[in-house]
């Protein structure tokens, strides 16, 4: 059913305007005038605080807190995975470095269909679940071409985190038991993260001798070292010892690809963001064109008329994200069709201001061929955002799939790989672990990146620098990342509020609207009569925020969580 006068007459639909019961945070925001870094983890945050400091610019710090997290949040900071770095520069030019993993010469379609013909466990868990690793040539490109430090001084606080050793604290001491299930499976990550059965407590010194010999060496020798070095070699080997995939040929074939990051424009900013293999991206760029003019915003945040429109809108993309997104490299992602005004009004014009659209009744919405299959997601992963006292400005969204990735530690090598391989569509046609659907667009082949939800994003208006903006959360990262854009831009929150306020998710299918704790109870209800099954929800992506406001930096890492705003 088509609706063509949404706008008119949105006030008689919502007789009542139900605003959130918790719209702000309590938390003033951290402001700093000259450079900031908001991380998940405060000691990283802080090591890439100190390279600002000593003039490092953005991407010198960027690189080092990618390091720096690799050691202290082993949940998701690597050098075992892969991610993407978007930089927009002071000069105004922006740039885009894909680091996914690669699927290994030695990936095939149905490499994960067990002799019962259902999908296994192998892309989540051992030696086959892992792509070949992207973050250490991710950094060391980006730092190449807009570096100005010396690459071992950008590694030298992670080196030494991992030998010294650093406090463990209450959200590390968590992470590391709630993923011994998984740990104990191996005997090297059991020995590192559990301690052979004695778990870390808050406030012991964790060390990491493996892995800091591991960073010294790539701190030494560059990037080469562990494509083509020692640590290359010592991880084709440990994956030949233990039937996987990883060779020497593939960690020397593989590249960090430089891509032209997607634009867009929504109410008066310009949006950059992640192109594919991101899916994020055009889901953030489709999303917002959708509720662009719709007006859905004017009763405020997560009022029913905007939280209705705004979930309406993530179904419709989500949909077509089952169908049209993969690797480029493999499949002719029709980014431009969908998102073209007439193809946005149309998919505006399928939304009925009253009632919620049933997942049945939304469809892909291009006519093209492509066969349905499922996609699985993980919902750890890791973001941070550096803004440098030049304006340059770096957003990096990064991780090894799940918590602790495939839960296996290279022997001698102290760093965890990645599960990626569980990112691409493993069978075409099963459900998968986040309900996500994928297509043929996402099936496995070698040398091919699996298609992601992250989206590192960059906002500027009249062609300055606005936002730094991005999140872990798996299928959740999109629609997080989205809210904290429409809070600051449509709302005017400020960037601690907005990454606060409680978010909601829907990914078409299943056919739930997921709440955040705390979400006003009378709009939930409201919700459930035009239509929506709801759910409650832990997270919805952990947005950090930076916000560019009369020359000063803003700030917004989660009171929920345990992120730090660092800034000068
Ligand atoms: N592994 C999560 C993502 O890339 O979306």
């Amino acid at each position: 059913m088509r609706f063509r006068t949404f706008v008119a007459g949105l006030c008689a639909l919502f007789p009542v305007v139900l605003f959130p019961g918790s719209a702000a945070s309590a938390k003033t925001p951290v402001t700093a005038r000259h450079g900031m870094v908001v991380a998940q983890e405060p000691i990283a945050a802080d090591v890439g605080l100190a390279v600002l400091k000593h003039g490092g610019n953005a991407v010198d710090a960027a690189v080092a807190v990618g390091f720096a997290l690799a050691v202290t949040h082993p949940a998701a900071g690597n050098i075992g995975g892969g991610g993407f770095l978007l930089v927009r520069l002071a000069n105004g030019k922006s740039h885009f470095v894909d680091f996914r993993e690669a699927a290994p010469g030695g990936a095939s379609r149905n490499m994960y269909i067990g002799p019962d013909g259902k999908p296994t466990k192998d892309s989540l868990f051992g030696w086959r679940a892992s792509g070949v690793p992207g973050s250490v040539k991710g950094f060391s490109e980006a730092y190449k071409k807009w570096g100005t430090k010396k690459w071992a001084e950008l590694l030298a606080p992670a080196v030494n985190l991992a030998r010294n050793g650093f406090t463990v604290d209450q959200a590390l001491a968590s992470e590391m038991l709630g993923s011994a299930s998984t740990l104990r499976n191996d005997p090297e990550s059991n020995r590192i993260f559990l301690r052979d059965g004695k778990p870390y407590q808050a406030g012991e010194t964790f060390r990491q001798p493996e892995l800091a010999s591991t960073l010294e060496r790539i701190a030494t020798k560059g990037a080469d070292d562990f494509y083509d070095g020692e640590t290359a070699r010592k991880l084709a080997a440990a994956m030949a010892a233990h039937g996987g995939l990883i060779t020497e040929a593939d960690l020397k074939n593989y590249r960090a690809i430089e891509r032209k990051p997607l634009e867009g424009a929504y109410h008066g900013y310009e949006i950059i963001t992640a192109p594919p293999p991101s899916a994020g991206g055009l889901g953030i760029l489709q999303m917002l064109g959708i509720l662009n003019g719709m007006g859905f915003g004017s009763d405020g945040p997560n009022s029913v008329k905007a939280v209705h429109y705004t979930a309406e809108a993530m179904r419709r993309f989500y949909a077509d994200r089952s169908k049209y997104l993969g690797d480029p490299a493999y499949y002719d992602v029709p980014v431009r069709q969908l998102l073209s005004p007439q193809y946005l009004a149309e998919r505006r014009a399928s939304i009925n201001p009253a009632q919620a659209t049933p997942a049945a009744e939304i469809q892909p919405g291009l006519i093209l061929a492509a066969a349905g299959v499922h996609q699985r997601e993980s919902s750890e992963t890791t973001h941070f955002n550096v803004v440098d006292a030049q304006g340059n400005a770096v957003a990096v969204t990064y991780t090894i799939n799940n918590s602790f990735g495939s839960g296996i530690t290279v022997p001698g090598l102290g760093f965890l790989l990645n599960d990626e391989m569980d990112d691409f569509a493993a069978k075409p046609g099963s459900p998968n672990l986040f309900g996500l659907i994928g297509a043929d667009a996402d099936a496995i082949q070698p040398g091919k990146r699996p298609l992601s939800s992250m989206n590192p994003t960059i906002v500027t208006r009249d062609g300055k620098l606005f936002m730094a903006v991005g999140a872990p959360g798996g299928s959740r990262i999109t629609t997080g990342v989205l809210q904290v854009i429409l809070d600051v831009v449509d709302f005017h929150m400020n960037a601690q509020d907005a990454v606060d306020l409680p978010r909601f998710h829907d990914q078409w299918k299943p056919d739930i609207l997921y709440l955040q704790k705390g979400f006003n109870p009378d709009v939930e209800a409201a919700l459930v009569k035009m239509g929506y099954k709801t759910k409650p929800i832990n997270d919805v992506g952990r947005v950090e925020a930076i916000v560019v406001r009369n020359g000063l930096l803003e700030g917004g890492t989660e009171s929920r969580h345990n992120g730090k705003v660092a800034g000068y």
